[in-house]
């Protein structure tokens, strides 16, 4: 009897394999583009993200200051409310691009808005020099509140 061949440990490729590495560069390009677009003037620091579904819809988002400095949304919210207000669903990476010294996450805000809507997303962030880190939403919100709790 011949022995199927298994792959080397760590080796076997998941049954949903995650976004390819060209992917989340794509990703950051456009988010970059979209923090280009940032409305910024009080706090000068441009943010931009990018929203992907896992059928590969990507909905963009920059962050909009308002003089009434409460009332300005980050990059990461106007992307899923776009996204959510055009009627996508199941999303599976966000990307998120700022300019600082240390890679920029999600405010917790942020972080609550995406587990509402997006679940334990990839969150791919990178700065401008290209550096970049990511994580899972659950590792950046651990203990999440939500639906469940209700
Ligand atoms: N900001 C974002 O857009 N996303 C983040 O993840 C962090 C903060 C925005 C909000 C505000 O317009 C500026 O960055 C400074 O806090």
């Amino acid at each position: 009897m011949t022995k199927k061949k298994r792959p080397a440990a760590g080796r076997r490729r998941a049954k949903h394999a995650g976004p390819t590495r060209s992917m989340l560069a794509a990703m950051s390009a456009l988010a970059r583009e979209a923090r280009e677009r940032a409305h910024a003037p009080y706090s000068r620091f441009k943010v931009g993200a990018a929203l992907k579904t896992r059928t590969g819809e990507i909905v963009t988002g920059c962050n909009i200051e308002n003089a009434s400095y409460g009332l300005s949304m980050c990059a990461e919210r106007v992307a899923v409310f776009k996204a959510v207000s055009e009627g996508l669903d199941d999303f599976d990476v966000i990307a998120v691009v700022a300019d600082s010294k240390r890679i920029t996450p999600p405010c917790g805000p942020c972080r609550q808005i995406l587990w509402e809507y997006c679940g334990d997303v990839l969150v791919h962030m990178t700065d401008l020099k290209g550096r970049s880190r990511t994580l899972r939403l659950a590792e950046l919100l651990p203990m999440p509140f939500d639906a469940g709790h209700l």
